[in-house]
């Protein structure tokens, strides 16, 4: 794999952000390329690698990226997360659908070796088992963001079924990070509560205090990215579906968890319907037992030890901003 150039579309999200660092540790800087769109690359990151501007809505300009950087392998980590899909239809119709589409069909017309996509816990619905749900069951959606997920995952499967693409992907709960901020998901609270510990020791949360939902502290997100890009293919009897999962809390347990550090941190909740609406619909834990088993998922954190990390690593970053 050392030799393969990688391509990250969407690399200045929460994510990208996170995952740069690590392919760049991995497989060496000048075999990385970031595809910026909105936002700005890390201080550390932005003048060690190569950059290229990519609107995924716009074929050409992947097309182009790909046979100019003599891309092997692409990840795609463009999306407009749920809450932002729920206001901007056509927006989260045009990156998370048209871009999707875009990204397989280029990919596949300039003999991509592998293509790692994402999707998420929004690719269930109502009618999935809530608990622990499984990796293959009923799937319905009734979010932008979740019907978008689907059909990620669909076209995943008909590219390397039909085109012999090779695409794989995981379905990411709640990501939680320090580095950079999630734009407009669901799951955001699990972030801005750790703004709110550290500087205010308060947070109002918009979601109800028993909404259970699972989540995973990035190095895990990373490192299971990773480890399905490299493992061999024979191995995958899925592609582009696999659940992984870490954890699963609810913000009153998060909360209160972050009260054994920070015993005078306070939370509130100031209910958002809609997004208490879109949390409603998705499982509150996962079955990630396809993932374990066909490619050797393992995540390393629990809520306890994503805590101590988060605000370490959080804090050092807001002081270092002063
Ligand atoms: N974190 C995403 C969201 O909240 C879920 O995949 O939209």
């Amino acid at each position: 794999m050392s030799k393969n150039r990688i391509l990250v579309i969407g690399s200045t999200g929460q994510i990208g952000s996170d995952l740069l660092p690590q392919l760049m540790d991995l497989y060496g800087q000048e075999n990385i390329v970031a595809g910026e769109f909105n936002g700005d690359l890390p201080e550390e990151i932005k003048n060690r690698i190569a950059t290229v501007s990519i609107d995924v809505t716009k074929y050409e300009e992947i097309e182009k990226a790909i046979l100019e950087n003599k891309i092997d392998i692409v990840y795609n980590l463009a999306s407009i997360l749920s809450t932002l899909a729920e206001k901007e239809n056509k927006l989260a119709y045009d990156v998370n659908f048209n871009g999707t589409f875009n990204v397989f069909e280029a990919s596949r017309n300039t003999g991509i070796k592998q293509v790692i996509s994402v999707s998420s816990i929004a690719a269930f619905g109502d009618r999935a088992p809530k608990i622990n749900t499984p990796n293959d069951t009923i799937q319905n959606p009734n979010t932008i963001y979740g019907i978008s997920k689907v059909f990620t995952e669909l076209m995943g499967n008909y590219y390397f079924e039909k085109k012999g693409l090779d695409v794989r992907g995981v379905r990411f709960p709640g990501i939680i990070s320090w580095k950079v901020e999630p734009t407009a998901g669901t799951t955001d609270y699990a972030v801005e509560i750790f703004y709110g510990a550290i500087l205010s020791k308060s947070y109002t949360c918009f979601l109800a205090p028993n909404t259970r939902l699972p989540m995973m502290y990035m190095p895990d997100a990373i490192s299971a990215l990773v480890s399905l890009s490299e493992c061999d293919s024979k191995q995958l009897k899925h592609r582009v579906d696999y659940n992984v999962s870490s954890m699963s809390f609810t913000p009153e347990e998060l909360a209160d968890a972050i009260k054994c550090k920070i015993p005078d941190f306070e939370i509130n909740y100031d209910i958002d319907d809609s997004r208490q609406e879109i949390a409603d619909s998705w499982p509150s834990s996962l079955d990630d037992s396809v993932a374990r088993n066909e490619w050797g998922w393992r995540p390393k954190y629990h809520l306890s030890n994503m805590v101590d990390d988060m605000l370490e690593n959080l804090t050092n970053k807001l002081e270092n901003q002063r």
